[in-house]
């Protein structure tokens, strides 16, 4: 079941995400090598606490820390830790805040220092994959049109978009009704309304898009270990297109 959200709901939501974008942006300026991915995490804790807000993801079914970070080949969900990042790296860095009752949740994928061709291409096809789908969150498309045109973004440019995770809805929870598969044909699926609030949230690999689990339970990793990238934003659905919530 879909909730569509009032004015005043909206409102929340809104304060949430830009939390998160401003967690996402100060967390971003500290990106360098021999930074612990842990510090991230505390530096997002941190504002957190200046906010009074609760980071979603800690202890959300068991997971351990706030923030995601997904280095290289990582797709999602890596875990903070002692491991410093090293010029090169491609990081992927996933947050989102509960305030009041109502979630914000966003990725960025950033580099580190210098990266090589391919990895700063794959950065920016799948940011353009996320606004393409974000473009198609309009009043009378249907969900999966978000769905193909990210697909097609990802794909036209040589890449593959990741199959066993979706974008959702979110609101209440973290995670509401629709999921939202970032591949598939147009035209399918529930017909898209104003009040909707949606997490779209695209993670696109240089190459195969097989996923494996590493042994921490969390960490998914592309099989072929190419490189994969995520952006995500949550936007609601307005009569006048998507507005995107999770931005400054
Ligand atoms: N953006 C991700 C998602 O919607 C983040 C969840 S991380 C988790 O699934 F730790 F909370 F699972
Ligand atoms: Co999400």
């Amino acid at each position: 079941m879909i909730n569509l959200k009032s004015q005043q709901e909206i409102a929340k939501m809104e304060v949430a995400n830009r939390i998160v974008a401003e967690v996402l942006q100060e967390v971003k300026k500290h990106i360098q090598a021999g930074i612990e991915t842990l510090e991230l995490d505390n530096l997002a804790e941190e504002i957190c606490r200046k906010h009074k807000v609760k980071p979603a993801f800690k202890g959300y079914r068991g997971y351990p820390k706030s923030l995601c970070v997904s280095i290289n080949d990582e797709i999602v969900h890596g875990i903070p830790s002692h491991r410093r990042l090293q010029n090169g790296d491609l990081v992927s860095m996933d947050f989102g805040v509960c305030y009041d009752g109502y979630y914000g949740d966003s990725a960025i994928t950033v580099p580190v220092g210098t990266i090589s061709p391919e990895a700063e291409k794959l950065l920016k096809v799948t940011e353009e994959s996320l606004y393409a789908g974000i473009a198609q969150a309009r009043v009378g498309n249907r969900l999966t049109d978000i769905s193909h045109a990210v697909q097609t973004v990802a794909e036209d440019n040589g890449f593959s978009v990741i199959r066993d995770f979706v974008g959702h809805g979110i609101g209440r929870n973290l995670h509401e009704d629709p999921q939202i598969p970032n591949y598939g044909p147009p035209g399918q699926g529930p017909k898209l309304q104003a009040g909707m609030t949606i997490a779209i949230e695209p993670m696109v690999s240089a190459g195969g898009w097989e996923v494996k689990l590493l042994d921490d339970g969390w960490t998914a990793v592309t099989k072929d270990g190419s490189l994969s990238a995520h952006f995500e934003h949550t936007i609601a659905v307005t009569d006048k297109g998507a507005l995107i919530l999770s931005r400054i």
